[in-house]
């Protein structure tokens, strides 16, 4: 595979992937909007004892799933960016040496750069990392960015307090000209116990109402359309070819690795699904990978539904929808015709010449409902 014909793949035909996520649990400040497993730490970061943990974690997940060929790594955070180059490097070795890496591997880091950190870009490259990811804060970096990786990506949040759809729009067309292929649009959503949370509910932080959330979301969808970045996934916009082979692993129901403090996996051992999740405190984390080995705390066998359920949730947000067949098999049984026939009729969901079910634009903003409706 390349990477330019991932999407193109057919997903019913297209070979199983396994992908291998990194977690950076760091970032210089906490945004108020922000739950993330991220933390702010005054005192230098010691990053020889975390590369000593995450190769210890690398091997005893090896361990667990051998044998496998990576085709996508993630480094996610936090802020993966205010990691030295060597350290990216000697994770990138370490998961080299337990399993194989395709050739045409993609290796994304998420980063937030401030001047500083940008001159960095070099080192990740000549580690191993082919495509960036930038946050929100970072509209003039891109350009520093680009000059360093062909693929590159950038977020942006919308439906913030009193945006209007015209402000937004400009907003994104500026953000266009400077987009490279792949761009992350999320609306604003108020997670409890941020600072966010606590304005929301004093009322001195208004989110766009539902009519005006629907004209952004409207706004998105035929600006990103028009300049040749379609949405592939509810919140994911790129030129085709240009997806991010990473998150189509976890919106395919693909294996994959989670390496890391609070990182989630989901591996096929013995022909059962395992869902596994870390220690979320990066320091209680680095305690339990040098006692035990591995910072796993969560570690359960799936269900048939249970995996049903998680295909639907994940595949449904995909443009190119779900294999029935491959929904059934999990399940044990078929989508249920008469809920799918309703669906239909509202034109909520749709079935393509070869067979996908997938959710409209109409349906789009209603998604939740519709995952809902197919899984009960
Ligand atoms: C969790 S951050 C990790 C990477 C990097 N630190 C950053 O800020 O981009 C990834 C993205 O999540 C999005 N995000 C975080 N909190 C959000 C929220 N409450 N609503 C919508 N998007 C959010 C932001 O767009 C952010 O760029
Ligand atoms: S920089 Fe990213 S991960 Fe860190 S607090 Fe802000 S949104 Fe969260």
């Amino acid at each position: 595979m390349t990477g330019t014909d991932a999407i193109a793949d057919n997903p019913r035909t297209a070979a199983p992937a396994f992908g291998v996520y990194v977690h950076w649990p760091f970032c210089l400040s906490k945004c108020p909007y922000c739950d993330f497993n991220s933390h702010v730490r005054h005192a230098a970061i010691d990053e020889a004892r975390f590369v000593r943990a995450f190769t210890a974690e690398i091997a005893a997940t090896a361990a667990r799933v051998p044998g496998r060929a990576v085709s996508t790594i993630f480094f996610g955070g936090g802020t993966p960016s205010l990691m030295q180059p060597a350290t990216v490097g000697a994770i990138l070795d370490a998961i080299a040496r337990h399993w194989t890496i395709m050739p045409e591997v993609e290796v994304t880091l998420e980063a937030n750069p401030t001047s500083v950190e940008a001159t960095r870009f070099r080192g990740y490259r000549a580690a191993g990392v082919n495509r960036v990811s930038l946050g929100v804060q970072a509209l003039d970096a891109v350009a520093i960015a680009r000059a360093a990786f062909e693929r590159t990506s950038f977020d942006l949040i919308y439906a913030r307090p009193r945006q209007t759809p015209q402000a937004w729009a400009a907003e994104l067309e500026r953000a266009i000209t400077e987009a490279g292929e792949h761009l992350s649009l999320y609306q604003l959503t108020i997670e409890h116990d941020t600072p966010f949370a606590a304005l929301h509910a004093a009322g001195k932080l208004v989110t766009p109402d539902e009519d005006t959330a629907r004209a952004l979301y409207d706004t998105t969808q035929a600006i990103c359309a028009g300049a040749g970045l379609p949405a592939y996934e509810i919140s994911n916009h790129a030129r085709p070819g240009a997806e991010c082979r990473h998150n189509l692993v976890y919106w395919r129901a693909h294996e994959y690795a989670g390496i890391g403090p609070g990182a989630h996996g989901r591996l096929d051992i013995g022909g059962e699904r395992h869902a596994t999740a870390t220690e979320k405190r990066p320091e209680a984390w680095l305690m339990r990978v040098e006692s035990l080995g591995h910072g796993v705390v969560v570690d359960e066998v799936l269900t048939r539904e249970q995996m049903a359920d998680e295909f639907l949730l994940m595949g449904l947000r995909l443009a190119e929808g779900i294999d029935p067949e491959r929904y059934a098999r999990l399940a044990g049984r078929p989508l249920d015709p008469r809920r799918i026939a309703i669906l239909h009729e509202e034109g909520a969901v749709e079935t393509t010449a070869d067979g996908m079910l997938r959710v409209t634009l109409a349906g789009f903003p209603i998604l939740d409902a519709v995952v809902a409706d197919l899984a009960a």
